[in-house]
């Protein structure tokens, strides 16, 4: 693995997206990648779009892309950025970061912000290693994201079967002594593609705006984080099952829900899910319709297609952060 700073592959930290979201009343993107086209797709909209962008990968998309390959593509998606639109600011985040040595070796290879999820632990435990990576992470100009609160489904190799929600109470003591640059909370979204079952007719549960707003009137301009945020897009599930596929009754957050959190304190949203949705139900068209198809070009390439319209309809129409760079 080779030793670089961030800065060296044209990548920002997100301190100067998180000031500006907080205060124009919006949130940056964050888009979870494995692939070179998901992360063409995420950079092209976002540039179309002239939106700032967080780049992100857990711990296995970073396995899976390959440690020394990774710095390469984060490098290639700011060169991209400039061609197709805007260079817009792109931070190369780690999501949900489970151990010190994690976050240490993305810091060394170039990454410029990191999560580290210890929220599964007791408030004594996360409070300590969040610390230990404020640390370093402070001493390279890197900044950190911590987590208070489990949300419920699978957060990488963690599994929680129950959320349980952010105290707001814990919170203030929490950022003292931590230092912490944004905190993810835990309101009501879970990780995954199925979120919700409903009945015909039923709506999503709608999130616990309250804990946001006391949590908020506790630390004011202080950047929240919202995981677990896909809305589960129905014209996806619909094509997935009429190719092919089979994801019963399920449904995600609704875009209203998250326009309402965009504008408030949560300054970051992250998004894997819908993305997945999104490539996996035109690949899923496409063979069956093209049973002989087998050039990667042929099906990848839609498949990026649609994954860049996503993108600048989540930054236009959900996120308010279309426009935002000048
Ligand atoms: O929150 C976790 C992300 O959605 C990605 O998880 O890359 O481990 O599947 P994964
Ligand atoms: P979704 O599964 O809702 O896309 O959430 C992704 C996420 O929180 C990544 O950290
Ligand atoms: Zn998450």
């Amino acid at each position: 693995m080779k030793k670089q700073h961030y800065s060296e592959l044209g990548l920002v930290n997100t301190k100067a997206m998180f000031a500006q979201a907080m205060q124009e009343r919006f949130a940056v993107p964050a888009y979870n990648f494995n692939n070179m086209e998901q992360l063409q797709a995420i950079v092209i909209g976002c540039a179309r779009s002239a939106s700032p962008v967080i780049i992100q990968v857990s711990g296995s998309a970073r396995s899976y892309i390959g440690t020394s390959f990774l710095p390469h593509m984060a490098a290639a998606a700011v060169e991209l950025a400039s061609e197709s639109g805007a260079a817009v600011p792109i931070a190369l985040h780690l999501d949900h970061g489970s151990s010190f040595e994690l976050a240490r070796d993305c810091i060394d290879s170039g990454f410029s912000s990191v999560m580290i999820d210890a929220s599964h632990h007791s408030f004594g435990d996360n409070v300590a290693l969040t610390k230990q990576v404020v640390e370093y992470a402070h001493g390279h100009g890197v900044t950190v994201e911590a987590e208070l609160g489990v949300l419920a489904g699978i957060e990488d190799e963690v599994s929680a079967e129950t959320s349980s929600y952010t105290r707001p109470q814990e919170v203030e003591r929490f950022l003292h002594e931590t230092g912490v640059d944004s905190l993810a909370i835990s309101i009501g979204t879970s990780h995954g593609a199925f979120k919700f079952k409903l009945q015909p007719g039923q709506e999503p549960p709608p999130l616990r705006f309250d804990i946001l707003e006391a949590i908020e009137s506790l630390v004011p301009g202080f950047p929240i984080v919202l995981h677990g945020a896909s809305s589960v897009t129905r014209e996806h599930v619909e094509m997935i099952n009429q190719y092919g596929g089979r994801m019963d009754n399920t449904a995600g957050i609704p875009e209203e829900q998250l326009r309402r959190a965009a504008a408030s304190a949560v300054c970051k949203v992250n998004i894997d899910s819908d993305g997945r949705l999104a490539m996996t139900a035109v690949i899923r068209k496409i063979f069956a319709e093209k049973p002989g198809e087998f050039d990667p070009r042929k099906y990848l390439g839609p498949a990026r297609d649609e994954l860049i319209a996503m993108v600048m309809h989540k930054n236009s129409t959900v996120l308010g952060s279309a426009g935002r760079v000048k």
